[in-house]
């Protein structure tokens, strides 16, 4: 029981990495309000954690939505003790098929979601605090089409350093989890064809050094140990679970 009374507010925790973090948070004893824009994923999540969840529906691209989802957690827990801003979407695009509109799109969930998700969550968190952000494999290496998540992510990186040093004064520890290629409906949205998919996906898994896609299971416990006492002395890091994807 890790996380015994804490309170966990986690973005984007109706799939995938996030899901499966809420489960293990669950499970370790914390209190947990998952955010979704999808109102029947939301429900479906609900379900799977077995209802004892706070749900919230908010389009993170909206900052009044972020204060809207911040205040349900207030009136219901009055503290946060561990944000998991992992909420991330986003669409292949070239070089030539990138517009203005795209790229604002992606800037506002991916960047500016976890920045407005941090700022409005902060008042609420208490000393010995933490907050664990989404970032990916695609800021270290370069990928063809994803050009703009790419770039998001790597901001995101940044202000994890940046927050971290101001927040570290009050005590709370600012970090990232990075993913490799995690098993996730991720992929099933950034569209491309299934053939498309399947041709990635083999090409991916040749340049993993264990050879597979990571389970979202196995990002959930490098988040758990970022989300807990474990890591008391650890801030403005990146932990990397990738199998290798990034370093051979
Ligand atoms: N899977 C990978 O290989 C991989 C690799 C590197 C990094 N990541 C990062 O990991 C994070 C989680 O991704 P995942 O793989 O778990 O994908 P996922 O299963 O598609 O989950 C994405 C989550 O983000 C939420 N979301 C998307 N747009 C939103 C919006 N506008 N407002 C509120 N919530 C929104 C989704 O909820 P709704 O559907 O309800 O909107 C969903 O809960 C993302 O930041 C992604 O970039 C994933």
């Amino acid at each position: 029981m890790k996380l015994k009374n804490k309170v966990a507010f986690i973005t984007g925790g109706t799939s995938g990495i996030g899901l499966e973090t809420a489960k293990l948070f669950r499970a370790e004893g914390a209190q947990v309000v998952i955010v979704g824009s999808n109102a029947e994923r939301l429900a479906e999540a609900g379900k799977e954690l077995g209802g004892e969840v706070l749900l919230v529906s908010a389009d993170l691209r909206k900052v009044e939505d972020i204060e809207h989802a911040v205040e349900q957690a207030r009136a219901a827990f009055g503290r946060i003790d561990i944000v998991f801003a992992n909420a991330g979407a986003s669409t292949v695009a070239p070089l030539e098929a990138i517009t203005p509109a795209y790229v604002e799109e992606n800037v506002a969930l991916n960047f500016a979601g976890v920045l407005f998700t941090i700022q409005k969550t902060a008042p609420l968190v208490p000393k010995g605090g933490s907050i664990i952000v989404t970032t990916s494999f695609l800021n270290t290496v370069g990928k063809p089409g994803l050009s703009v998540l790419a770039a998001t992510k790597a901001a995101a990186r940044s202000l994890v350093r940046t927050l971290g040093a101001e927040l570290a004064p009050r005590g709370i520890r600012v970090n990232a989890v990075s993913p490799g290629t995690i098993a996730t409906p991720f992929y099933s949205k950034i569209g491309l064809t299934d053939a498309q998919l399947t041709e990635v996906a083999a090409a991916l898994t040749e340049q993993v050094g264990l050879k597979r896609f990571g389970d979202p299971a196995e990002v959930a416990k490098a988040v758990l140990f970022l989300a807990s006492n474990d890591s008391s002395y650890t801030t403005g890091v990146e932990l990397v679970v990738d199998g290798g994807l990034t370093q051979f």
